[in-house]
């Protein structure tokens, strides 16, 4: 599956076959959030992988009692230490970009996991003291989401979402058009074009050089 396809047809899972992750879907994993984008490339995260049953009922306890990440084999805690990026971005690296850097962190877990078969959820209504004390995390360290991953033992629809009228503007704020995808249509024939055009001369200058490497020979 790519990117696309990926991306639209990941749900969230909140339900769980009795079978574990195998390890190397779990490394997978990691990795993609590992790589995830973060602000300065400062990756002040950590994955916390949790995939002892007390410790995970003892999450979901402190997760507004979501029993049901019970039956996730693998729980995966995202924390973040905000004192590492406020040292280079100072208010805005301790309040903004380490929750936006632990998203995108969360994002590709769970894409990851989708892409691999198995079924995810980003679970953010917790008690944060209570999960740090879980998993015996510092003080100075914020835990911004959990995951917990399994093999899907339901198929979820699509929920609702607004269409893309409702929520993209052109150009200016509140600018909305109606046939979004026909606009969009006529931006790729142009973008398309450009790219051809960019193609032809990048070609041409390619090979000016080649004429003049092999004039030099
Ligand atoms: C910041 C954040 C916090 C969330 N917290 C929870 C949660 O605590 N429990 C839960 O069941 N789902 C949680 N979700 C999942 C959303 O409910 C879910 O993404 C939304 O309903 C859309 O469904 P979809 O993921 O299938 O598109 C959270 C999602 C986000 C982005």
């Amino acid at each position: 599956m790519d990117a696309v396809e990926c991306l639209k047809t990941r749900r969230s899972v909140r339900r769980f076959k009795d079978m574990p992750v195998p390890f190397e879907l779990l490394g997978n994993i990691l990795e993609s959030a590992r790589l995830a984008p973060s602000a300065g490339n400062i990756q002040e995260w950590n994955f916390i992988v949790v995939t002892d049953y007390k410790t995970r009922e003892n999450i979901s306890m402190a997760a507004c009692m979501q029993t049901w990440m019970n039956d996730a084999p693998v729980h995966i805690v995202v924390c973040s230490n905000p004192g590492k990026s406020e040292r280079f971005y100072g208010d805005k690296g301790e309040k903004l970009y380490c929750i936006q850097n632990s998203a995108a962190a969360i994002e590709n877990i769970l894409l990851a996991a989708h892409a691999q078969g198995l079924g995810a959820c980003w679970v953010g209504a917790c008690d944060e003291d209570k999960v740090r004390r879980i998993i015996g995390a510092p003080g100075n360290i914020r835990v911004l989401g959990i995951v917990p991953i399994g093999y899907s033992a339901e198929e979820p629809a699509m929920p609702d979402k607004y269409p893309l009228t409702d929520v993209v503007f052109i150009d200016k704020w509140g600018n909305r058009i109606k046939d979004i995808a026909a606009y969009m249509g006529y931006y790729g024939t142009h973008i398309k074009r450009a790219a051809e055009k960019g193609r032809e001369i990048f070609a041409k200058i390619a090979s000016g050089k080649n004429k003049s490497s092999s004039k030099k020979s």
